[in-house]
């Protein structure tokens, strides 16, 4: 740890890049060779870092990135990413010029948005497209053969657009009942009967299909989670083909212990009232680091020893229960493994009610990330530091 002297705060996260890129490998590894690996690394990468997290993937076999909006598209490319990306999410059909500068892909499913979009784009500038099928998730894309026809021919008249992949997403591949996935999949399968040719670039799969069904897997996958070392969900948990490594954790260090006697109070409404002498030590992590109010009554591992939080989480410390006194710089992780025991993101979206997706996306960027490669941390000018 003596390497983090680039940020002034006792509290950080740990990202693994060899988890991330052992995890891309095995996911890989349970796919055909010709399948492309679609790297999901919006919300800056669920919260890992996405240059990071993006070189890591490209550098264990990802041929592509996929982001949510064009700025996080941006984004990468100001930190030097040069691979393919595709905005998942839509984009204004103002901005075409832009993404055909900086060759980013984007996604296309209204007319209206296409027309706006050639009559904008400059000169003999050219942009990929991807055209995105809504099969039932109900959120965005095309939902209809006569809209799909109808796009299809728009982009293929004009030679400045090249289309250059088609697509949908599945509400449900991470439930064991297949029944809604298979209507979904089935449906995408005849959409896509009715292109006059089909795109280079085919995709459907979540990291739920791309682990769990082998015949949605089309020419790439889009994995975001999985990649991370999380799984979809508790219920296809036990049935996963792979094994993955968490990639996220989360430290702090004690930066006060002391004594409570009987009696005594802790943190606002002094809603924590000593049953007998304890040690209490203070982190300096709290709600503004998305450590939030919910979490009270957590445990953290403090010498490898569940220790509970007690009291109200402020803005930016929180109060634990110590099982003895510690000395003040002791580390505190939140998130992860010390000794024999663990916090896993599971155990924390647990209890927040949540899905494990959640957990790391909300750890604030207030929350300095640091990057792990063969056990010792490394310095890649983290843009959050
Ligand atoms: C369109 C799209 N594709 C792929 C993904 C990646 O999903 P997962 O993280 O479950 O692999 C997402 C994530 O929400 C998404 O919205």
């Amino acid at each position: 740890m003596e390497e983090q002297g680039f940020f002034y705060r006792d509290t950080w996260a740990e990202v693994d890049l060899d988890y991330i890129k052992e995890n891309v490998k095995a996911i890989k590894a349970n796919l055909p060779e010709e399948v492309d690996f679609i790297a999901v690394v919006k919300a800056n990468a669920y919260g890992h870092g996405d240059s990071q997290t993006a070189e890591a993937a490209l550098e264990a076999g990802a041929s592509m990135l996929a982001v949510a909006f064009m700025d996080e598209a941006l984004a990468l490319r100001k930190k030097g990413v040069t691979a393919p990306v595709l905005v998942l999410g839509a984009s204004r059909p103002e901005d075409v010029n832009i993404a055909a500068e900086e060759g980013v892909i984007l996604t296309v499913f209204q007319e209206e948005w296409l027309a706006k979009a050639r009559e904008v784009l400059k000169g003999d500038a050219s942009i990929s497209l991807h055209i995105k099928i809504d099969t039932g998730m109900g959120r965005i894309g095309i939902r209809s053969a006569e809209e799909l026809k109808s796009i299809e021919k728009s982009i293929r008249e004009d030679s400045r657009l090249e289309l250059h992949g088609v697509y949908t997403h599945f509400a449900t591949a991470d439930e064991l009942d297949e029944t809604y996935f298979k209507e979904q999949l089935s449906l995408f399968k005849e959409l896509l009967g009715t292109l006059d040719e089909l795109p280079p670039c085919v995709h459907s799969s979540n990291s739920a299909a791309a682990l769990m069904h082998t015949d949605a897997q089309f020419n790439a996958v889009r994995v975001g989670i999985a990649m991370y070392g999380l799984t979809p969900s508790l219920e296809i948990e036990p049935e996963l083909p792979v094994r993955l490594n968490e990639a996220f954790t989360l430290h702090s260090r004690l930066v006060h212990v002391k004594k409570l006697e009987k009696g005594q109070k802790v943190s606002y409404g002094a809603t924590y009232e000593a049953a007998e002498d304890i040690w209490v030590g203070t982190l300096p992590i709290g709600y503004a680091d998305g450590w939030i109010r919910r979490l009270q009554g957590q445990e953290v591992l403090i010498n490898g020893k569940r220790s509970p939080i007690i009291g109200r989480i402020c803005m930016d410390q929180c109060m634990v229960r110590l099982p003895e006194e510690v000395p003040v710089g002791t580390i505190a992780t939140l998130i992860g493994e010390q000794g024999e025991e663990m916090i896993s993101i599971n155990e924390i979206a647990k209890r927040l009610e949540t899905i494990n997706y959640e957990v790391p996306c909300i750890i604030s960027s207030r929350v300095p990330r640091i990057y792990k490669q063969q056990g010792k941390i490394v310095d890649l000018n983290n843009s959050l530091l």
